[in-house]
């Protein structure tokens, strides 16, 4: 019997059907444009309103554009993704349905305070266009900007929209909301009956908002706090992470459960709660095991997956391993190997992992 095909697959399956059918889609009208859309399409590098290229992007060029006196953001498709995978090649889609569906959730329930508006956007033409926002993609971490980053995650997830991608590029804080403006990596799924957009929606609980949080961003960050102000510091700002996540997975849930989710969907996000209420009356340190490595492996399995490996990669790499080497019985007692798919005895896993580094040294992006 086929086996049932996962979201994702039906999801690609659509976008691709989408695609080769060259059917448009359009966010926003010509006449709210301040240059004419088909202007704006051609614009590069050269052109007098661009006053600067942000060429960071995989999927996309970024120009900064000045028109009288405001500043925009205008997003270009690449004509080749650089994500070597499905994914990629559906991301410029993938966005510009989402921006739709955040759009008219917007004007239909207010909020999405931290998420940016869309003045534009045309698949045929490659371009999204919004407004520029100050202050640069996120350095450093604070109290408000996870509490933003997590009243607008959970607001994603409450209208049935999973971001996968919170990594540092993909935030940027103005000096009072932190704002989210990429969803080449946000998908659909049904918030009431399944827990993200993976597998069936109800098979992965491993992912969730917080996971996301912490693994594209916030452990890479607790590593340098790690090695710039010691252990004691950074194990203080994961219990400050892990106590704004307990409230806004207390405040999700009672959503949730008001709009009319399943015994499944409340009961998980009540044990993670749990789960992490129960560490922090305690010292919090086998939890800072556990979800460092998982963010630290699984980060490290995306990027070996998209090749698109960073110096970065090669220092969760280094965690992973100095972890194994020094740390070895904690990370055991922790529960932390126990997604390990190979024997989670210290030789045979710093072997693997010792061969994933070099990997990621082969897939270091330019
Ligand atoms: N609205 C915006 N305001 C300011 N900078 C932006 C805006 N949108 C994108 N950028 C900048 O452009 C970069 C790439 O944009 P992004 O949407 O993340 O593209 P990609 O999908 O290719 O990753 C971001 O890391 C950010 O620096
Ligand atoms: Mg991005």
């Amino acid at each position: 019997m086929p086996s049932t095909p996962s979201l994702n697959d039906l999801r690609q399956q659509q976008q691709l059907a989408f695609l080769a059918q060259k059917t448009e889609l359009r966010i926003g009208h010509a006449h709210a444009c301040p240059l004419p859309p088909e202007h704006l399409a051609e614009l590069d590098e050269h052109a007098s309103e661009v006053t600067a290229v942000l060429e960071s992007g995989l999927t996309a060029r970024v120009f900064q554009l000045k028109l009288a006196g405001a500043d925009y953001a205008l997003k270009k498709a690449r004509p080749n993704c650089l994500v070597q995978n499905l994914d990629g090649q559906t991301s410029f889609l993938n966005e510009l349905q989402r921006r739709a569906e955040i759009d008219a959730l917007r004007q239909r329930h207010g909020g999405f305070s931290g998420i940016v508006p869309t003045l534009y956007g045309s698949l045929a033409q490659g371009i999204i266009l919004s407004p520029w926002l100050s202050g640069g993609t996120l350095q450093d971490w604070d109290e408000r900007k996870l509490i933003q980053l997590f009243a607008s995650g959970a607001e994603l997830c409450r209208h049935g929209l999973f971001e996968w991608d919170f990594c540092p590029g993909n935030l940027i804080d103005d000096g009072r909301q932190l704002w989210l403006f990429d969803f080449g990596y946000m998908y659909r799924f049904d918030p009431l009956t399944q827990f993200n957009s993976a597998g069936q929606g109800n098979d992965v609980p491993e992912h969730h908002l917080a996971e996301r949080i912490e693994t594209r961003a916030y452990f890479a960050w607790l590593l340098e706090q790690e090695q710039t102000r010691g252990q004691d510091s950074a194990l203080a700002a994961f219990r400050l992470e892990k106590e704004i996540a307990i409230e806004a997975y207390r405040k999700l849930r009672l959503e949730l459960g008001a709009d009319g989710a399943n015994g499944d969907v409340l009961g998980w996000l009540d044990g993670l709660g749990q789960q992490w209420r129960q560490a922090l009356r305690g010292d919090g340190e086998a939890l800072y095991w556990q979800e460092g490595w998982r963010s630290h492996r699984l980060d490290l399995d995306d990027d070996i997956r998209g090749q698109t490996c960073t110096p970065r990669t090669l220092a969760r790499c280094d965690w992973m391993l100095n972890a194994l080497q020094g740390n070895f019985d904690a990370l055991r007692s922790s529960g932390a190997l126990a997604h390990e798919t190979i024997r989670p005895e210290r030789g045979a896993l710093l072997d693997h992992y010792r061969r994933l580094r070099s990997q990621a040294e082969d897939f270091q992006i330019a």
